[in-house]
């Protein structure tokens, strides 16, 4: 199905499931390369990144963690400019390499605030994998390290994105129609 339909709005679609696969892929070869031998701790962002996170986790092929923090910035098709923090992290992080997992990274402003968190629990590391990347939209200074898409500033749905809560399912990614 190339166009569909979501709560009220008309969508196209953009990235097929064969180009998602592909990419995560490439993503998780270069992930086990460069970080081979570190003591890792995934952590999936929720509830966007859980369909990603799964790809990606289950193609690192050595000794890997993963755990989840849920946090929420966006209503409907907009950034609201917080970040609420819905769920904390009850793992230990200290001296590990970690990996935050986002399924798209817009104004930055999520990304901020989980960098900020970890900054001050002494990790080993951090990374950051998002799937998509909206670099007319990024204000953050953090230089995303494994992005799978740079994409235009038009909302998206498909792949764990959702627009108010629907829409997740879709095994591809949808763009809205103008
Ligand atoms: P940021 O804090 O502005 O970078 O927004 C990041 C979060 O907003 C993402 O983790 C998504 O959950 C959500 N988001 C941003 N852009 C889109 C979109 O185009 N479609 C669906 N959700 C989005
Ligand atoms: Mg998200």
């Amino acid at each position: 199905m190339d166009k569909i339909k979501v709560h009220d709005k008309f969508f196209n679609v953009f990235i097929s499931e064969e180009m998602i696969a592909s990419r995560i892929d490439e993503l998780s070869k270069q992930i086990n390369d460069d970080l081979a031998g570190k003591d890792l701790l995934f952590i999936g962002i929720l509830n966007g990144s859980f369909l990603f996170a799964a790809d990606l986790f289950r193609k690192i092929d050595m000794d890997a963690r993963i755990s989840f923090l849920k946090l929420s910035s966006y209503e409907g098709t907009e950034s609201t400019g917080f970040v609420r923090r819905l769920i904390g992290l009850n793992e230990s992080v200290k001296g590990k390499t970690v990996v935050v997992i986002e399924d798209i990274v817009d104004t930055g402003k999520t990304l901020e605030g989980i960098i900020t968190d970890l900054r001050d629990k002494e990790v080993e590391g951090i990374r950051v994998a998002t799937l998509l990347l909206k670099p007319e939209a990024y204000k953050g200074d953090y230089k995303v390290d494994y992005v799978g898409f740079e994409i235009p500033n038009n909302f998206v749905v498909g792949f764990g994105l959702d627009y108010n809560g629907l829409g997740r399912n879709l095994r591809s990614i949808y763009t809205l129609s103008k």
